[in-house]
C-alpha cells in the first residue's frame, strides 16, 4: 500500500489515522459517559484526565490529517457513483471533520472555564496547553452543552456514514470500503481480465 493517497486508493497514513480516530472516538464516548457516573475517587480523576488527553490527541491527529489531505489529495469517488451521492458524502465528511475539531475544543473550553486545577492541561506530561478562558460559569455551561450536542450530531452522522460504507460494500459491491481497509488490492486496470 502506498504512503500517499492516489486516484483510486487511500494511502496508509490517511487510512491509519482514520481507523485510529475511530477507535479513540469510541473509547472517548464510552469513557465520557462512564466517568460521570463514578463516585469521586482518584480513579475517577484519572479517567477524566485520560479522556482529556486522548480527546486532545484526536484534535492533534485531525489537524495533521487535514494538512496531509491537502498535500496528498483524496481518491476520486469510485466509478459509477451518482453525483448526488458523491456530494452527500463530501458534505458528511466535512461535517465529521468539523466535529472532530469542535468536540475536543469544546471539552478544552469546558475545562478552562470550569476553573478546575490544573489550569493548564498537560499533554501526557510532555507539554502544557494554554487555558482558553478565565473561570466563567456561563461559558462553562455553553461549552458543556456544545460538547453534548456535538456528540449527538457525531452519533447520527457516523451511523449514516458507516451504513453508507456497508451499502457500498454489500449492495453496490464496489471498492469504496475495501480501499479504506488495509491490504486492499489496487483497482483492476481496464485491460485486466475479469477476476485478475
Ligand atoms: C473527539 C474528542 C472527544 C469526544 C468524542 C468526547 C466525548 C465525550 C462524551 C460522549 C461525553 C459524555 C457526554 C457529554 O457530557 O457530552 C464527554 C464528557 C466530557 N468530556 Fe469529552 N470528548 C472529547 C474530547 C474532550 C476533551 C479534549 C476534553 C477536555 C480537554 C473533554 C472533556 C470532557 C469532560 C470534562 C466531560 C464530562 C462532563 C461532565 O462531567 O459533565 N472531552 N466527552
Ligand atoms: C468515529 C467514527 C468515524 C469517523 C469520525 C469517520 C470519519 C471519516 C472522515 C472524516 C472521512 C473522510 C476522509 C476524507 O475525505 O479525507 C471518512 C472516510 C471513510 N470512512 Fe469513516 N469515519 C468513522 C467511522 C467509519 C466506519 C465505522 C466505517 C465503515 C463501516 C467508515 C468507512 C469509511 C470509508 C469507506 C471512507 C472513505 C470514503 C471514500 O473513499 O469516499 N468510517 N471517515
Amino acid at each position: 500500500m502506498p504512503i500517499k493517497n492516489d486516484a483510486d486508493r487511500w494511502g496508509w497514513i490517511s487510512l491509519g489515522i482514520h481507523w485510529l480516530t475511530v477507535v479513540m472516538v469510541l473509547g472517548l464516548v464510552v469513557v465520557g459517559f462512564l466517568m460521570q457516573e463514578m463516585p469521586n475517587s482518584p480513579a475517577k480523576f484519572n479517567l477524566y484526565s485520560m479522556h482529556k488527553m486522548f480527546g486532545l490527541t484526536v484534535l492533534g491527529l485531525t489537524v495533521l490529517r487535514l494538512l496531509w489531505r491537502l498535500f496528498a489529495g483524496t481518491p476520486a469517488p469510485v466509478a459509477g457513483t451518482p453525483r448526488w451521492q458523491a456530494a452527500a458524502a463530501s458534505l458528511a465528511h466535512g461535517a465529521l471533520y468539523l466535529i472532530l475539531l469542535a468536540m475536543p475544543v469544546s471539552g478544552w473550553l469546558y475545562h478552562s472555564a470550569s476553573g478546575y486545577p490544573p489550569r493548564n492541561l498537560s499533554w501526557f506530561g510532555l507539554f502544557k496547553l494554554p487555558s482558553l478562558s478565565d473561570r466563567d460559569e456561563g461559558l462553562r455551561d455553553a461549552a458543556l452543552a456544545a460538547h453534548e450536542w456535538l456528540f449527538i450530531a457525531l452519533a447520527v452522522i457516523v451511523t449514516v456514514h458507516a451504513l453508507a460504507a456497508l451499502k457500498h460494500h454489500y449492495v453496490d459491491r464496489d471498492r469504496t470500503l475495501a480501499r479504506m481497509l488495509p491490504l486492499a488490492k489496487p483497482a483492476p486496470k481496464p485491460q485486466d481480465p475479469p477476476g485478475a
